[in-house]
């Protein structure tokens, strides 16, 4: 065992939510330190005792909003030994943006301009960002790989990331001593091994998997497949879905590369995905074998904003991070099945 005192310690923003709490456990079974920064707005106090019932240790937490750059300041004073920042806080409910763009645009902004300037003040130099494959937009050219043009994303939540990403690069550009490895998730799913921890969506889900489990357990009616009218093999959108325990395993290993020096530019860039496209309609079917039971679902028309074809080329997390996506899509999937079916009996 190694002694606390020795441990690094690591602020992970958003630590409270879905990825943020994986990667949380994930950081505390490779002997880090964590301190949750997190204003619950999307998550529950509750995931604390689950970390802890998961990795036997309660990490530190700080209720606070982002946005109050006094009280960001004063934490990052008190807080100077921290060797790294893991920035997942942000507002991502993407029709929402649509409708409420100076909402997203505020919070997703300001609470990373808020978060980088504390720990530039105080020294913390080291940062991690969670970007999404959004910033690709409709790309031409598969798989997806980190040259692929950054387009302007269809909605202003996917546009806080490209923004994000840009001032990362000014900043870098600027300090010598900075540095960030930005993270391009593509389709997280899934949830813990041990179904005390995964996606707790507030309201109706936008996405795809928790509203497939919403639906099995009959809190929604009906799951609607936006359009099967695609140039793709069943007419269905193709995305590459990753399990949310491969996606915090790949924050561990960013913290370290950082923390190692081993990165060879500042501002680096990499795409967490499977490489592996999967339709609607094949996720439908791998959930009703999974789950024993049929799904009420029906074809209708295309969502906005929608694309038909997307999967990560995984070369450079590869060959740089030394990571690769373990967990195959039954895994996904029926630890998606096991946590929404946990979480309706404890209620
Ligand atoms: P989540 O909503 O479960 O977690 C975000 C956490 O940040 C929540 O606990 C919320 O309470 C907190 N938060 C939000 N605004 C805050 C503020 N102003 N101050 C303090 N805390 C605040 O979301 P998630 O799915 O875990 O996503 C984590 C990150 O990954 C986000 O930046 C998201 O945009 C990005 N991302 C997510 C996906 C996905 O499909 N889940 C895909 C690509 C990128
Ligand atoms: C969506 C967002 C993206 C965001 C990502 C992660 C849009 C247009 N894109 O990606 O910006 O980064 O979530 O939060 O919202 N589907 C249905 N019925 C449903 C829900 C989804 O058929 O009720 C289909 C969609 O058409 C899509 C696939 O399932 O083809 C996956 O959808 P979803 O889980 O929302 O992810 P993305 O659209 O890829």
């Amino acid at each position: 065992m190694i002694d606390k005192k020795t441990k690094q310690k690591i602020i992970v923003t958003g630590g409270c939510g879905y990825i943020g709490s994986h990667t949380v456990v994930a950081l505390i079974e490779n002997n880090f330190e964590v301190v949750i920064l997190d204003d619950l707005s999307n998550s529950n106090i509750t995931v604390l005792d689950r970390i802890e019932k998961i990795t036997g240790i309660k990490p530190t937490f700080i209720e606070v909003d982002l946005k109050d750059i006094s009280r960001v300041e004063n934490i990052f004073r008190y807080n100077k030994d921290v060797a790294a920042v893991i920035h997942f806080a942000a507002y991502k409910a993407v029709s929402e943006s649509v409708k409420e763009p100076l909402k997203y645009y505020q919070n997703n902004l300001y609470s990373l301009m808020n978060t980088l300037m504390s720990q530039q003040k105080h020294g913390i130099n080291n940062f991690i960002f969670s970007s999404s494959a959004t910033v690709y937009g409709n790309s031409k050219t598969l798989p997806i790989t980190e040259e692929n043009e950054v387009q302007r994303p269809f909605s202003p939540y996917g546009n806080t990331k490209k923004i994000a990403e840009e001032i990362l690069d000014d900043l870098v550009k600027s300090d010598p001593n900075f540095s960030a490895i930005s993270l391009r998730y593509f389709n997280p799913i899934g949830a813990h091994d041990s179904g005390l921890i995964g996606e707790l969506p507030s309201g109706v889900p936008n996405n795809l998997m928790p509203y497939i489990t919403q639906t099995a357990v009959g809190i929604r009616a009906k799951l609607m497949v936006y359009g099967n009218d695609y140039p793709t093999k069943d007419g269905t959108p193709i995305r590459d879905y990753i399990h949310v325990v491969d996606l915090a395993e790949a924050h561990v290993i960013a913290v370290k590369r950082l923390l190692n020096n081993k990165q060879e530019e500042q501002l680096e860039t990499f795409n967490l995905g499977t490489g592996i496209g999967y339709s609607v309609l094949e996720i439908i079917k791998v959930f009703e074998k999974i789950s024993g039971s049929k799904l009420n679902y029906e074809i209708t028309g295309r969502r906005d904003g929608d694309v038909p074809l997307l999967f990560a080329s995984t070369n450079l997390a590869k060959e740089k991070l030394g990571w690769q996506a373990k967990r195959k899509l039954e895994d996904m999937v029926l630890s998606s099945w096991k946590w929404e079916q946990n979480i309706r009996k404890v209620k």
